[in-house]
């Protein structure tokens, strides 16, 4: 069947398909962004050989529909995203934020430190977060030794840390290309020579995360929408992924990350996303123009 002949979306199936795709992943499409979903819906229909919006709908809230429904999701799904993105904010999270979680673990011995990263995308965010901890840990033991050797060479981690940054998505086209960690000359435009030459192995004209790096991440599907979503972190990175729900729908994804969080964690959000007015259980911490997001402690 040619484009021509597959009637324009109603009023009434671009509702019922808005509110499906809202159900699913918490994805709102204002007036700005219907075009664009409806340029998507147009390409899956076309792809599926179906000759109405309404058979499309019908499709997805099948049983038989729900590969397609992901399929519909990745497709919808806004993926940009860079290394060492938002420099100002990080500079927060390597100096004061991990210098912070690191004092207060150590001080009761627990030795595990476990960040996740929300919306991770094709994985230059938790690639990231990787190669500033490895960084900060090894300025942190510098300045304040432990009182056992380490082993030569130095691991990625000193003993007896236990790192762990959890990366999901719910796009899984993503997440396959975080996990295979190879990124053009393009896409490493953030990274500095230091960077590349420690983290990094060059193959022909790609850059591939280094091993050790890559044992600290572990990717996995997850969507927001979701009340199971990964507990007990330190931080959570959730980063340009809000921006995309309704007001409704970040308050309830900000109240399940506080549950996510454990006491005193910290949560950063993208440079034009903000917790202001959507939760009194965070307080702001702002240092020369990055800002983090502490958890609220009930008094005892
Ligand atoms: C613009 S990217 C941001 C990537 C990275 N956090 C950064 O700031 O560079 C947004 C990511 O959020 C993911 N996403 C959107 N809705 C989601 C949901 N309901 N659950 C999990 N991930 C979602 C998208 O698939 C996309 O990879």
């Amino acid at each position: 069947m040619s484009t021509t002949e597959i009637p324009a979306l109603t009023e009434a199936e671009l509702k019922l398909l808005q509110a499906l795709v809202y159900q699913e992943c918490g994805m709102h499409f204002d007036d700005r962004r219907t075009p664009f979903l409806q340029d998507r819906l147009l390409r899956r229909l076309k792809e599926c050989q179906l000759d109405s919006f309404y058979s499309y709908y019908r499709l997805l809230i099948s049983q038989q529909g729900k590969q397609e429904l992901s399929r519909l999701l990745e497709n919808l799904t806004v993926n940009e995203t860079s290394f060492f993105r938002n420099k100002a904010q990080l500079d927060l999270f390597q100096k004061d934020v991990l210098d912070d979680v690191l004092r207060r673990k150590q001080e009761r011995r627990d030795y595990s430190l476990r960040i996740w990263s929300a919306g991770c995308s094709t994985g230059q965010e938790p690639y990231t977060i990787a190669m500033q901890v490895a960084d900060a840990m090894s300025y942190y033991y510098l300045r304040n030794p432990l009182p056992f050797e380490s082993p030569v060479p130095k691991p990625m981690v000193p003993a007896p840390w236990r790192v762990e940054i959890l990366a999901s998505d719910i796009n899984y086209s993503v997440l396959r290309a975080a996990q295979e960690g190879s990124y053009s000359e393009h896409q490493m435009a953030g990274v500095d020579y230091g960077y590349r030459l420690r983290y990094f192995d060059k193959m022909g004209d790609r850059y591939a995360v280094k091993k050790n790096v890559k044992e600290l991440v572990h990717f996995d599907f997850h969507n927001l929408k979701t009340e199971y979503l990964p507990q007990r972190n330190d931080i959570i990175f959730c980063r340009n992924v809000m921006m995309y729900f309704d007001e409704a729908e970040q308050k309830r994804l900000v109240e399940k990350f506080y549950r996510c969080l454990n006491p005193l964690g910290y949560m950063f959000v993208g440079h034009a996303e903000s917790l202001l007015g959507l939760t009194d259980r965070f307080q702001m911490v702002h240092r020369n123009s990055g800002t983090a997001y502490q958890r609220i402690e009930a008094k005892a």
